[in-house]
C-alpha cells in the first residue's frame, strides 16, 4: 500500500525502519498519549515492529522526499463497535514533527483509503480525554463527536483513562468530498 500526500507518504512498514521507529517510540511524550509504553530498548521496539508488520494493520508515515519514517497509523477493526464494517484509526508521530499539519494530512489520506479502497462504512477515532492534539486532528478531519466513555481503559502504568470517540460514515465522507 502506498498513499502519497503533500509532505508525507503512507506506506507499508519495513524491518529497515527499526532505527527511526525506535527513535520516535522511545520518546515519553509520544506513546503514553496513545496508550502505549515508550520503548525501553531497541529490542522491544524490534519485537513491536515485527508484530505490526505481521498484523498488516499499521503503516509507516514517512517524509515524502526522503522516505524516512516519522510516525505510524493503524486501520483496524474496532473492538468498541460490534458492526463488522466499522474500523478505527490509531496514530502517533515523532514529536519533532508536531503542529505542522502532518497527522491531519495522514488521517485524511487514510479516510480516503478506508472509504474508497476497503469495505469500511464507518470510521472511528478515539483519544484519551486530555489529548487535545488528537481531538483537534479529529475535528479538522471532519469527524463527529459521539461521546465519552468514562473509565475506558487501564493503562500500562495503572492509570485509568476516560476516552472520547468520534465517527464518520461513508455517506458523510462522500458529502464532505462534494463540498471540498
Ligand atoms: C496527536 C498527534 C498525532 C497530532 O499530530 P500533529 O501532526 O501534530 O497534528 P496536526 O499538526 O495535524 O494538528 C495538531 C493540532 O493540535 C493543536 N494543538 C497542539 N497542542 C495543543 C494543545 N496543547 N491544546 C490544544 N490544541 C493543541 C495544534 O494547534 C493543531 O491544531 P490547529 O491546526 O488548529 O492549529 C501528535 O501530537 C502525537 O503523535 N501525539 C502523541 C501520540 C498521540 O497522541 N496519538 C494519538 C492518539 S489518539
Amino acid at each position: 500500500m502506498k498513499l502519497i500526500g503533500n509532505k508525507i507518504c503512507i506506506r507499508d512498514l519495513r524491518f529497515s525502519d527499526l532505527d527511526d521507529y525506535y527513535e520516535y517510540g522511545k520518546d515519553p511524550s509520544v506513546g503514553p498519549f496513545a496508550g502505549w509504553k515508550p520503548f525501553p530498548s531497541k529490542d522491544i521496539a524490534s519485537r513491536v515492529l515485527h508484530g505490526q508488520i505481521m498484523s498488516k494493520e499499521t503503516y509507516a508515515i514517512a517524509i515524502k522526499e526522503t522516505d524516512m519514517l516519522i510516525g505510524s497509523i493503524s486501520l483496524y477493526h474496532t473492538a468498541l463497535r460490534k458492526y463488522n464494517r466499522a474500523m478505527s484509526l490509531g496514530f502517533s508521530l515523532s514529536s519533532a514533527y508536531w503542529n505542522q499539519g502532518i497527522m491531519t494530512e495522514a488521517v485524511r489520506l487514510m479516510i480516503q483509503y478506508a472509504f474508497e479502497h476497503t469495505d469500511c462504512l464507518v470510521l472511528e477515532v478515539g483519544h484519551h480525554r486530555d489529548n487535545y492534539r488528537c481531538k483537534r486532528v479529529a475535528e479538522k478531519c471532519g469527524f463527529n463527536y459521539d461521546g465519552t466513555l468514562c473509565s475506558y481503559k487501564k493503562l500500562y502504568d495503572g492509570s485509568i483513562v476516560d476516552a472520547c470517540f468520534y465517527s464518520m460514515t461513508k455517506e458523510e465522507y462522500e458529502r464532505m468530498k462534494k463540498y471540498e
